[in-house]
């Protein structure tokens, strides 16, 4: 019978920055499902690569006087060297730059415009390179990109656009009618009521002023605009558009899509509206994880803050990394990135209980038996239970992997390893060892603690490559049929006659407070480097808008203090605050809602500006502004006082 398959994709990456552990998260839990399929017997293709298009990388290359092929060339070395550290099991890598996507994007902007999908107009809005992103006027928040909170910038071109509102009602009702397709559900209610429901207006899909893109074949003057151009990888990689279209007819459609959160709109909007319109199916799931957060914001080169994961790697060895990643956060929210809990989980999951697991029964095999279990073995009261936890335990792996639950699969797997860990105290080998007529009985024991590593060892592989190697090796296991997912469902089928051969500690102990300060080090340094890169821009700045103090005291800045605050319904990005500013209390609406949670805004003492004129946001009264520092990255944070003072207190 030929194997069912499935196809499982990255996002495509922008090359224009190092990956950080957060572009490391996505692919990671991609490769776990992947290598999960690959065990359960499917015909998997794993797609990964690198988005090399668009304004910002032709403008970084200029910037480093490199043509931008040269540049996105060197990131890419980089990149899959990256993915081999982390043994990402990837079939295909994608470059955008590929003859063979362009080839595809080309054939499929053409059939778009032959269909008249798409139609020649001008377009006249708002675009924030970083994000690659057009907006209208009304989309923008406080003027800024409403995705990042960046400058955007106006643009007036004549452009080919794609009736995306066209398909509005047809992906609607997919997305209704197929309850998986977008995962975790909430992302499904954001999607409809934010962007479904209040409409769609056509995309803008080619751009003129510049050059770094796809041309559009039937007038060169156009390149494609990314995001069809990136959405686009899914099926070129297939080899969609040129001669050979056997993968294409294999493995399309995709079974699931990952992607970051911030990129769930494309791919349950755009890329659904495209396909409907090249009469493709859809993709069954698209997954949206969370983000990796550090220090209360997301993981940014310029902000200093970013993990290299290929330093943690070196430092605690791939599987460890991995296994942080996929057990720490659930799949789907965000989660911290802290180095002291990175190590609290390989101390206490890796090195005490799976570890310990490990070295305790070979270590008791060894010097009980010397390395070798006798055929006669007899059970104990415990096993049961044991044997019971183990066979659940393969069944419940199964259940959460199935849904991406990562984090719950590896916590079920816990359950097996602490368990056994408890069978070794509750049967007390070492007491038994003392009675020589109680041999059976105490390889019993050792049996039962061999075949529960077995166990672990095969549900713990497509997370974590490595290790069952290690346990395989140091248990002497060879046949392959004892290493299939399907083996580990029956307990048992270790021949009694383990043989054991002593090796290394799995996962050493690390001394957490010598460790922490040494990354800390790393970090800061990191830190400081970015900081005074910084300064150098900030000094050009001043030099260009130089006002006088009369100009600055025509801004009235107070203190305020955030008594009550909480989301604008349908508005995402908005918190509206009510603040009390001396005797008076004000409300103020900001677009903050990424970056704090009405609950932490409350009490804080804020920088307010009182004189702006008063404003409605989604027709919400707005009599001023509370200020706050924001990056290039999308990072951002309030102006507060430093120590106790007044609400109303000037701010001069
Ligand atoms: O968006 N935590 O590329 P990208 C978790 N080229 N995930 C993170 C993260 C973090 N701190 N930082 C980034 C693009 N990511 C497009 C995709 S697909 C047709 C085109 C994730 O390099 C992010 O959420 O900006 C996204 O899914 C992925 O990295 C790529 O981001
Ligand atoms: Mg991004």
């Amino acid at each position: 019978m030929a194997k069912e398959k499935f196809y499982i994709t990255t996002p495509i990456y922008y090359p224009s920055d190092k990956l950080h552990i957060g572009h490391s998260y996505c692919t990671v839990a991609t490769d776990t499902m992947a290598r999960y399929k690959r065990m359960r017997g499917f015909d998997v293709k794993f797609l990964t690569g690198t988005d090399e298009h668009g304004q910002k990388i032709e403008r970084i290359a200029k910037e480093k006087g490199i043509s931008p092929k040269e540049y996105v060339d060197k990131i890419v070395e980089w990149v899959k060297e990256l993915w081999k550290t982390l043994d990402i099991s990837y079939d295909y890598y994608i470059r955008t730059t590929d003859e063979k996507h362009v080839k595809a994007v080309q054939k499929i902007f053409k059939k778009l415009y032959e269909n008249g999908d798409i139609y020649k107009s001008s377009y006249e809005g708002w675009y924030c390179t970083p994000c690659e992103t057009f907006f209208t006027e009304r989309q923008l928040v406080d003027g800024k990109c409403p995705d990042c909170g960046r400058d955007v910038e106006k643009l007036k071109e004549e452009s080919y656009f794609f009736k995306l509102s066209k398909y509005q009602d047809r992906i609607i009702k997919h997305i209704e009618e197929h309850p998986d397709f977008i995962q975790p559900p909430t992302r499904k209610n954001e999607m409809i009521n934010n962007f479904l429901k209040p409409g769609l207006e056509d995309l803008c899909v080619s751009r003129t002023s510049f050059k770094w893109g796809i041309p559009v074949d039937f007038d060169p003057g156009h390149v494609v605009y990314v995001w069809v151009d990136a959405l686009s990888n899914y099926i070129s990689a297939l080899g969609y558009g040129s001669d050979d279209t056997s993968d294409f007819e294999k493995y399309w459609p995709a079974d699931v899509h990952v992607v970051g959160k911030e990129i769930v709109r494309f791919h349950t909007i755009i890329w659904p509206a495209m396909l409907m319109a090249l009469d493709l199916p859809l993709p069954e799931k698209i997954f949206g994880h969370g983000w990796l957060i550090i220090d209360g914001g997301k993981m940014s080169k310029s902000k200093g803050n970013v993990v290299d994961p290929k330093v943690l790697v070196d430092k605690y060895g791939t599987d460890a990394v991995r296994y942080f990643l996929l057990r720490e956060i659930a799949f789907g929210q965000d989660g911290n990135f802290t180095n002291e809990a990175l190590i609290n989980r390989i101390n206490s999951d890796l090195a005490n209980d799976l570890g310990n697991l490990l070295s305790r029964t070979v270590g008791m095999i060894d010097k009980y038996f010397g390395g070798v279990l006798p055929k006669e073995q007899k059970g104990n009261d415990f096993d049961k239970e044991v044997i019971k936890t183990a066979e659940n335990t393969v069944l419940k792996v199964e259940e959460c992997m199935e849904k991406m639950l990562f984090s719950d699969a590896y916590s079920e797997i816990w359950v097996l390893v602490r368990r056994c860990n408890k069978y070794i105290d509750e049967t007390a080998p070492w007491i038994i060892a003392k009675d020589e007529s109680r041999k059976a009985e105490l390889a019993g024991i050792m049996y039962t603690l061999s075949e529960a590593l077995r166990i672990t060892a095969i549900l713990i592989t497509p997370g974590m490559p490595n290790t069952p190697d290690e346990i395989y090796k140091q248990l002497c296991i060879e046949d392959e049929e004892l290493k299939k997912w399907e083996s580990a469902k029956e307990f048992g089928k270790l021949p009694e006659e383990v043989k054991i051969q002593k090796g290394n500690v799995v996962f050493p102990r690390i001394d957490i407070k010598k460790e922490l300060e040494e990354l800390e080090t790393a970090m800061k340094k990191a830190q400081d480097e970015s900081a005074a890169k910084k300064e150098n821009n900030g000094k050009k700045e001043n030099q260009d808008e130089i006002i006088t103090i009369d100009d600055f005291s025509k801004v009235k800045l107070k203190v305020g203090e955030v008594i009550k605050c909480e989301k604008v319904e349908k508005a995402d990005k908005l918190l509206k605050s009510q603040i009390k500013i001396g005797s008076e209390v004000r409300q103020i609406v900001s677009g903050i809602a990424k970056f704090y949670s009405p609950e932490e805004m409350v009490g804080k003492k804020v920088v307010v500006v009182t004189n702006l004129k008063p404003v409605k946001l989604r027709g919400i009264l707005s009599e001023g502004m509370i200020l706050a520092a924001s990056d290039e990255n999308g990072n951002l944070k309030t102006i507060t006082v430093d120590g106790d003072i007044e609400s109303g207190s000037e701010v001069r």
